[in-house]
């Protein structure tokens, strides 16, 4: 019994934030942001496109792409850090909107690395029999977070949903996950949740998401590089036996060097960061979605899913799609 990945979807909204607009917005520059990031445009969310009416859509995609029924899916999983409420969680109001009752549906908190954490919890929900078709949403609004006048940060982030289900299945599947944190990094990235009246609330400082990019950076680059090469080998398949790497997209630069460390050509990484920006728990379905629409992923690929953000966390899932 394997898990495999029977369709995917993705949904961006449709207003764009360009270079040209943020250099109205900040000190900046096109050259700047894109030699820095890679980043030459990003999509921002309107008041109604909201974590769920987004994952909502990704999901009708990817129902679509898989020839299932909204009413095939027996658990619904939604990796956020930027849904309206705490409660229902956007996993509820997805399946609500795509009509499911009588479903399992919970949110995971794991920032940008979210997508991989959620996998990682659908594809063991499937290998100890719980469930049989998962659908797994990445949704978020973080340049909704972001200070306007902080170029540090609103220059990177755009928003999107990304969405994959997950089935039970004869044939392989997932090859390995890989999950981990480093708790003691938490200040280096860090949202904290809006101030509530009369509630305990762990600062007075600004509402808006902070990142120590250097220092992330650092991190990043490192860590993935262990991470991708652990991933291939717990799969138990060669480096070169690999198709593609479908990367979380925060930076040109880090995706690069991952790729250089699998000893990648770069025509074999989705890249996806020129257009979306960083779309957090949204970054790695999303870019899988264009992958396998663009026809460049195909059955049968091997596809290493990576991802990494604040906690900090990270994850990965080797699948053959
Ligand atoms: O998804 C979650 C994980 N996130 C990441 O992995 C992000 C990791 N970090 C990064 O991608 C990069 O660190 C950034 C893109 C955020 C920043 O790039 P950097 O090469 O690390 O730049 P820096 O922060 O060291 O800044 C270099 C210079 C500074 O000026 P001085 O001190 O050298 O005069 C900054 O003030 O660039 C300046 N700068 C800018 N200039 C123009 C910072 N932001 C901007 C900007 N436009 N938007």
């Amino acid at each position: 019994m394997f898990s495999r990945i029977l369709g995917t979807g993705g949904y961006l909204p449709s207003q764009v934030r360009t270079n040209a607009d943020l250099e109205q917005m900040v000190e900046t520059s096109d050259t700047w942001i894109v030699e820095r990031t890679g980043i030459h445009e990003r999509r921002i969310a309107s008041k109604e496109e909201t974590v769920a009416f987004m994952g909502i859509e990704a999901a009708k995609k990817a129902l679509e792409a898989a020839s299932l029924n909204a009413s095939d899916i027996d658990a619904v999983i939604c990796a956020t850090t930027s849904s309206q409420n705490a409660f229902p969680s956007a996993a509820c109001e997805i399946a609500l909107g795509l009509g499911i009752g009588n479903v399992i549906a919970f949110d995971v908190a794991a920032a940008c690395a979210g997508f991989s954490y959620a996998y990682s919890v659908a594809h063991n929900m499937i290998m100890c029999g719980q469930a049989k078709k998962v659908l797994i949403v990445g949704s978020d609004t973080l340049s909704h977070a972001c200070d306007p006048t902080d170029r540090t940060t609103i220059i990177l982030f755009g928003d999107g949903a990304g969405a994959c289900i997950l089935g039970a299945s004869e044939e392989p599947g997932t090859l390995a996950v890989k999950l981990s944190s480093d708790p003691s990094c938490g200040e280096l990235l860090r949202l904290p949740v809006p101030k509530r009246p009369n509630c305990a609330s762990p600062d007075d400082g600004s509402p808006y998401l902070y990142m120590k990019g250097t220092d992330v950076f650092v991190h990043a680059v490192t860590v993935l590089a262990k991470l991708v090469h652990e991933t291939i080998e717990l799969a138990g398949i060669k480096p070169e036996e690999l198709n593609f790497l479908v990367p979380h997209q925060a930076n040109m630069r880090i995706i690069a060097a991952t790729a250089r460390k699998l000893k990648l050509d770069m025509s074999q990484v989705i890249v996806t960061i020129d257009k979306h920006g960083n779309t957090s728990a949204a970054s790695v379905p999303l870019a899988l979605d264009e992958g396998i629409r663009q026809g460049r992923i195909k059955r049968g690929d091997n596809v290493l899913l990576e991802s990494f953000g604040g906690g900090l966390v990270w994850g990965s899932a080797l699948i053959r799609y």
